[in-house]
């Protein structure tokens, strides 16, 4: 039996004021308390309700995507993330779960603000993790609130689940939201579509559920079973969500529409298009504003990329719209794939359209938000080589672990910028899929891409000496093919997609886009992470080992952590400056 669709409306997540308004109307601090709850969801309407974790006020409250958070420019927004999740995970994993934390149990999670500028205790540290009631914390752990100063330019955000080999569980459990970071400067100066009923979030997952119970489907089975039993490398869902609604629809006037749009999948990449001679006209990427707007009739947003688009329903040529997808999964593989829908859009009667289009005062100006400085390449202090590897099975296909440069987690730091510096970051994908890059504190602008030559040649020498370098990066870059990023792409951003079997050039910036320095001490606490955004399973050896590796794992965190091999993560600590 297929669901079928365009059967629920589209909802829009409650919407939460990151900041507190005093007498006389003065902006000031906002404090908000959110639950993580486990509770029930409704993805669509022929399905029973499915259990999730969810974020939300309160139970009742907790909706899947969470809330969305609005948070003002340059006021601080303070949230006591709090944990009412029970002993045991209800996707696969619960009996290693439960016997990760015994004698209190409990899931383990914690929050990270993507695109957030915050200090590291407040960043969601992948071992700042808790379960419930605190019974149990991670070894970075650091008391609430969390404070997001928001400091940072104009944009989109999201914040998400970030706990130690379980971020790919608690995304897919419902663990994510939207957040938003607005300025009195936008408003009024570039009049875009505004208002909650012009300017929605719209937060993209792929999902499946069991037919008989609707419950959330998450195959346990690997797709290497004689390596790693339970381990597959990547999450494709056969149902589309948009803020928790399989295939929904959306009554639209014909007028202009803001949509900011998340891919919070955990692997799906989606290519987006609409019908309806309807285009796309992007004003910002993740984290800020372009300096103008691209007009483009379809795009790629890889998991955690958000393009932030207003759609002009007044130039439709029918009366519907269906937004869709024909990205291939795993990305890029094989290019021979149907279009499926995302959702679609009712575009509402003629008789009252051309006289609302006539009023429709929302305008999408030439240029945008102009203040950010231009990616630079001369500002570069030093340039770093970031690898990424996949190890296979002797003799096969298989994938057994992702690395970057041939280093876990675990591994001593070995990226230590400067605060306040700016670096190249030669990406080299030795892969064959696309990775989202995405480096926590900092903004990137990519400056170029080029295919290797030779590649096989150049994978062997790196696989085995792990020494750009001494395998002649170089000689096989001379002739590759140059790959432009799209132009919605070409701004400063906090993910980018890695292109298989070339090297991206990244400039990225330690310090805050509109200052030379962060206003508060980036050099101490935990430290920050960089890392591949399409979650992989951590795979075990064996389905013995696997139980066993999570239960020292949650339990002795730091000790265990090389045996978490797939992670595509390493971690970064911000030095004092010499200057
Ligand atoms: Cu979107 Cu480290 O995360
Ligand atoms: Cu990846």
């Amino acid at each position: 039996r297929r669901l079928e669709k365009f059967v629920d409306e589209l909802p829009d997540m409650p919407r939460l004021r990151g900041y507190g308004v005093a007498e006389g109307g003065r902006i000031v601090a906002g404090n908000l308390t959110i639950g993580m709850y486990d509770t029930t969801w409704k993805f669509h309407r022929d399905l029973p309700h499915t259990r999730v974790f969810a974020y939300g006020t309160s139970k009742e409250a907790a909706t899947v995507p969470g809330p969305t958070i609005e948070a003002m420019q340059g006021v601080p927004t303070y949230v006591t993330w709090t944990n009412h999740l029970p002993a045991r995970h209800f996707l696969p994993w619960d009996r290693t779960l439960a016997a990760a934390s015994p004698g209190t149990g409990g899931v383990p999670t914690v929050v990270h603000l993507h695109g957030g500028v915050q200090h590291s205790t407040s960043d969601g540290h992948s071992l700042a993790w808790f379960t419930a009631g605190l019974a149990s914390t991670g070894p970075h752990f650091s008391p609430p609130p969390y404070a997001y100063p928001n400091r940072q330019p104009p944009g989109n955000l999201w914040y998400h689940d970030h706990a130690m080999g379980l971020t790919r569980v608690n995304i897919l459990a419902g663990l994510a939201g939207a957040y938003r970071v607005s300025s009195p400067a936008e408003e009024g100066p570039l009049n875009l579509p505004s208002g909650a009923a012009l300017d929605r979030n719209l937060v993209l997952f792929d999902r499946d559920f069991r037919a008989s119970d609707g419950s959330l489907f998450m195959n346990a089975t690997g797709n290497n079973p004689d390596v790693h039993p339970q381990w597959q490398p990547e999450y494709f869902g056969g149902v589309v969500c948009v803020n928790g609604k399989a295939w929904p629809f959306l009554r639209v006037a014909r007028r202009r529409y803001r949509f900011r749009i998340l891919n919070a999948s955990n692997a799906r990449f989606f290519r987006l298009a609409l019908s309806a001679g309807l285009r796309f006209v992007h004003v910002a990427s993740d984290s800020v504003y372009l300096p103008a707007p691209v007009d483009t009739a379809r795009f790629l947003l890889a998991p955690s990329e958000i393009a932030d688009v207003v759609v002009d329903f007044a130039s439709a040529t029918s009366d519907t719209a269906v937004l869709t997808d024909d990205a291939p999964a795993p990305y890029p593989g094989d290019n021979n794939v149907e279009t499926i829908a995302v959702m679609k859009f009712v575009i509402e009667a003629d008789g009252r359209s051309s006289s609302e289009h006539d009023d429709d005062p929302s305008r999408v100006p030439a240029r945008l938000m102009p203040q950010y400085p231009r990616p630079d390449p001369k500002e570069a202090s030093l340039t770093r080589r970031i690898t990424m590897y996949e190890y296979t099975k002797n003799g096969t296909d298989e994938p057994t672990h992702l690395y970057l440069n041939a280093r876990a987690y675990t591994d001593p730091v070995t990226e230590t910028p400067a605060e306040g510096s700016t670096e190249l970051w030669d990406v080299i994908n030795l892969t064959d899929d696309n990775h989202p890059l995405h480096v926590h504190l900092a903004v990137f602008a990519v400056l170029e891409q080029r295919s290797l030559r030779g590649l096989d040649k150049f994978k062997d020498c790196m696989v085995r000496r792990n020494d750009a370098g001494a395998c002649g990066v170089e000689r096989h870059l001379a002739g590759g093919r140059r790959h432009d990023a799209p132009r919605q792409e070409r701004g400063w951003k906090n993910v980018f997609k890695v292109r298989p079997g070339a090297v991206t050039r990244l400039l990225v910036r330690f310090k805050p886009l509109a200052e030379s320095r962060f206003d508060f001490d980036v050099t101490t606490g935990p430290g920050y992470v960089y890392h591949c955004h399409v979650s992989v399973l951590p795979a075990p050896t064996s389905s013995l080992l696997w139980d066993l590796v999570l239960l020292i794992n949650l339990r002795f965190m730091p000790q265990i952590l090389d045996h978490e091999d797939n992670e595509m993560m390493r971690p970064m600590k911000i030095v004092r400056s010499s200057i």
